[in-house]
């Protein structure tokens, strides 16, 4: 696996932003996705070998409602409806893990909202 840490404003993102407007984020900012199902952030994850590894995600949700994310490594489903339960508010930030696989090479680790809440908002992930 690797280890190293994607922030935030590395993120392609569909349907969201990259905002400053809550304490607490590392680097220059944190996703926000748009409140609907489908919206997205995906990261490039360099591994020398194909291997287990560890996805790290720091998030906010200050809301009193899980907000539920596909994982997927590679387009392949690593994770259904993963959840990410309430921090407390929303520059109050926690981590959640799951185990993911790797290849050799470029992987793409996408995480995506499925409901029309969106995803929570997102800091960093760390493999
Ligand atoms: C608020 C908050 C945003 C958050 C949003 C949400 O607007 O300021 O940072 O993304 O709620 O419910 O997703």
């Amino acid at each position: 696996g690797g280890s190293g840490v994607y922030r935030a404003e590395e993120a392609r993102i569909a349907r969201g932003t990259i905002d400053t407007n809550h304490a607490g984020f590392s680097g220059i900012g944190f996703v926000n996705l748009a409140r609907a199902e489908g919206s997205y952030a995906e990261w490039t994850v360099p591994s020398g070998a194909a291997s287990a590894a560890a996805l790290d995600l720091a998030y906010a949700n200050g809301t009193g409602a899980d907000r539920p994310m596909d994982v997927t490594v590679n387009g392949v489903l690593a994770a259904v409806g993963h959840a990410f339960p309430p921090t407390g508010g929303w520059d109050t930030w926690s981590t959640t893990s799951l185990p993911i696989s790797l290849k050799a090479g470029a992987n793409t680790v996408r995480v995506t909202s499925t409901t029309a809440d969106g995803g929570p908002n997102l800091d960093r992930i760390t493999v």
